[in-house]
C-alpha cells in the first residue's frame, strides 16, 4: 500500500495538472483522489497527506474544499505527517495571492505536523496571508503568470518532502 495520498480540489483543472505532477515526482508512491468524491474512509490509513486547493473568491478555499473541509477536520490525524500546496494568480489577486492554504491550515495545524513550508522568496505579490514569519505555510503556485517556474519549484519541494515522507 502507498503510504502518501494527495487530495486536491480543482475547478478549471491547473490544481488537477499539479497534483499529477506531483504524483510522477513521487515514483508511484502516492495515490491521487478529488476531493470532489473522495471519502473520508479512504484516506484513513495513509500516515502522508498531501492537500491542494486553489484559491476563488477573494482569498477562499475552492469550493469541493469548502463543501469536505468540515468533514475531513474530524479525521483521526494521530500521527499524520501533511503538506499543503495552493494554486492562485499573484497579479490579479496580488492581495490575497494563494490564501486559501491558509484556511486549511487553520483547519489542521492543531492536530498534525504540517511540513514542506517555503521561504517566501523568489514570489512576487502584495499580500498573503498564507504566509507567517516570512514562511508560506505550504507550497503557493501560480500557473496563470508563473507557469514557466511551476516544476522547479515542485521538484524542489517533492524532494523536501520525500525526507519527511518516507
Ligand atoms: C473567481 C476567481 C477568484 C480568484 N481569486 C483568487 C484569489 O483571491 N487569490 C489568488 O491567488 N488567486 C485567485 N484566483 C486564481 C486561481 O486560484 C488560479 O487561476 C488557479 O490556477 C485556478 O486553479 P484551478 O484551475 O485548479 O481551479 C481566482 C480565480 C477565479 C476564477
Amino acid at each position: 500500500m502507498n503510504k502518501i495520498a494527495i487530495l486536491y480540489g480543482s475547478s478549471g483543472g491547473n490544481t488537477e495538472s499539479v497534483a499529477k505532477k506531483i504524483q510522477k515526482l513521487f515514483d508511484g508512491r502516492a495515490d491521487l483522489y478529488n476531493v470532489e468524491s473522495v471519502k473520508l474512509e479512504e484516506i484513513k490509513p495513509y500516515p502522508y497527506l498531501i492537500l491542494g486547493t486553489s484559491t476563488t473568491g477573494v482569498g477562499e478555499l475552492q469550493d469541493d474544499w469548502e463543501s469536505f473541509l468540515p468533514t475531513f477536520k474530524k479525521a483521526d490525524f494521530s500521527g499524520k505527517k501533511v503538506a499543503i500546496f495552493a494554486l492562485g494568480d499573484s497579479v490579479s489577486f496580488s492581495n490575497t495571492f494563494a490564501e486559501s492554504m491558509r484556511v486549511i491550515y487553520d483547519a489542521i495545524k492543531d492536530k498534525v505536523k504540517i511540513v514542506g513550508q517555503v521561504p517566501d522568496e523568489g514570489y512576487t505579490y502584495e499580500e498573503s496571508d498564507a504566509v507567517i514569519d516570512g514562511k508560506w505555510v505550504g507550497l503557493p503556485l501560480d500557473e496563470d503568470n508563473e507557469y514557466d517556474l511551476t516544476d522547479e519549484r515542485l521538484s524542489k519541494w517533492v524532494e523536501e518532502l520525500k525526507k519527511e515522507f518516507v
